[in-house]
C-alpha cells in the first residue's frame, strides 16, 4: 500500500514508517524538522529511512499548502497517518502560536486535502492530555474530554473536533488515536525519559515534579506502531451496532495506553536499575498544564485489534537505555 505519513522526522513517525517499510509498503514521508528539539536527532531518524528506496521524503511545513498538496499528490496515498504537530504541554506556556500554526492549520491542512483526495482511511494523533481534569480513571474515549489543561491539549481536541466535522460532510473515514505517554529508543528529548536517563547518566539531579505525586501510562513504542498497524485496517463506517463509531460520521476516537500506570518514582527506580546509578532528585511542584494522572481504558482497542500493549516498564527502559548509550556514547 502507498501511505503518507506526516512527522517521520519525529520519534513515533519515524517508527511507523520504518516498520511500514519493513512490512513492504511505500512511505512519503512529511516533515519541517522544527527546530523545536535537536534537529540532528531528525536528520538521523530521516536518514535511517532513506535507506530504503521505498521511502521519499518531503522537508516542508503543514502550513505551506501548496508543498503539501504537491506531495500528497504525488504520493497517492491509500492511507494518511498525521502525527506531525508541535507536541509537548510545558511549551505551550511559551509558544502558543506554534500549536495554533502547526496544530490547528496543518491538521486543516490535512483534512482537506484527504476531502480531494479520498484515502481509505486517514488516522490523526491525539492525546490522551484531552482528558485534561476528568477525574474518572480509567479514561474512557466515550466520556466527555472537554476540560482541556494546557493549550497543547486543546489543540488536539480542536483536531478531533474538525476531523469530526469533514468526516460528515465529505465521508472521510477517521480514527483518532488518544496516545498515552510514549517512550521508547529514538525518544524525545523533551520527554521525562529521556531528560531523566541523560540527566542521571551524567550525574546531574533530576526535575521530579509534583514531589514525585503523578502516574504516567507509560506506553513503550513497539506496542503504540503495533497498535496503530492494526488500526489502520479498523475503518470506521456508520454503524448503529457499534458505539464506538459516531451516529453522524465514519469517525472514532481510540486510546493507545498500556492501561497500567506508573507511579513516577517507580519509573525512576527502573531506570536507575536498567542504568546502575542512583538518581539525585530536585523534587518541585506541579507545573501549570499537567496532569496528575493518565489512566487509559484499553478494551476498545483490544475489542477493535485483538491487540493491548504489553511490553513491561523494565524491558521497555532497557531498550531505551541502550539505544540511548549507542547513540550518544
Ligand atoms: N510521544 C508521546 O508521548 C505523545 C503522546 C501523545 C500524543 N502524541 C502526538 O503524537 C504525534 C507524534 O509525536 P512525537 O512524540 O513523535 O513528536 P515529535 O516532536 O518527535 O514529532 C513531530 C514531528 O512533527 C514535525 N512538525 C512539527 N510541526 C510541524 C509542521 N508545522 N509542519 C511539518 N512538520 C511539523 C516535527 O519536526 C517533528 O519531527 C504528535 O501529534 C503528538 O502530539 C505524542
Amino acid at each position: 500500500m502507498r501511505f503518507f505519513v506526516t512527522g517521520t522526522a519525529g520519534f513515533i513517525g519515524f517508527h511507523l514508517a520504518q516498520r511500514l517499510l519493513e512490512l513492504g509498503h511505500r512511505v512519503v514521508g512529511y516533515d519541517a524538522m522544527t527546530s523545536y528539539y535537536d534537529v540532528r536527532l531528525k536528520e538521523a531518524r530521516h536518514a535511517m529511512l532513506a535507506r530504503s528506496d521505498q521511502f521519499r521524503a518531503v522537508v516542508a511545513p503543514l502550513e505551506d499548502m501548496q508543498r503539501l498538496t504537491s506531495a500528497v499528490e504525488a504520493a497517492e496515498p491509500d492511507v494518511i497517518v498525521h502525527l506531525a504537530a508541535q507536541a509537548g504541554v510545558r511549551y505551550s506556556i511559551e509558544e502558543p502560536r506554534a500549536y495554533i500554526d502547526s496544530n490547528i492549520v496543518g491538521s486543516f491542512n490535512i483534512l482537506d486535502l484527504a476531502r480531494a483526495m479520498k484515502p481509505r482511511h486517514l488516522l490523526m494523533a491525539s492525546t490522551s492530555s484531552v482528558y485534561g481534569a476528568n477525574a474518572h480513571v480509567p479514561f474512557l474515549e466515550s466520556e466527555r474530554a472537554d476540560h482541556p489543561l494546557s493549550l497543547y491539549a486543546a489543540t488536539k481536541k480542536a483536531t478531533e473536533a474538525m476531523a469530526h466535522s469533514y468526516a460528515h460532510l465529505f465521508s472521510i473515514p477517521i480514527t483518532l488515536f488518544r496516545f498515552f505517554t510514549i517512550y521508547g529508543p529514538w525518544g524525545r528529548p523533551d520527554m521525562a525519559p529521556y531528560k531523566f536517563i541523560d540527566a542521571i547518566e551524567k550525574g546531574r539531579p533530576i526535575d521530579v515534579y509534583n514531589h514525585g505525586d503523578m502516574e504516567r501510562d507509560f506506553t513503550y513504542v513497539a506496542d503504540l506502531i503495533e497498535a496503530i498497524l492494526r488500526l489502520v485496517d479498523c475503518v470506521p463506517r456508520i454503524d448503529s451496532a457499534d458505539p464506538s463509531v459516531s451516529p453522524a460520521a465514519p469517525w472514532r476516537v481510540v486510546n493507545i495506553g498500556r492501561g497500567e500506570p506508573i507511579n513516577l518514582m517507580d519509573f525512576v527506580a527502573a531506570i536507575e536499575r536498567a542504568l546502575g546509578r542512583k538518581a539525585i532528585c530536585n523534587y518541585l511542584d506541579m507545573q501549570p498544564g499537567d496532569m496528575q494522572r493518565t489512566f487509559a481504558d484499553s478494551a476498545l482497542l483490544e475489542r477493535l485489534t485483538g491487540f493491548r500493549p504489553h511490553t513491561s516498564i523494565d524491558e521497555g527502559v532497557a531498550a531505551l537505555v541502550a539505544w540511548h548509550r549507542s547513540y550518544y556514547g
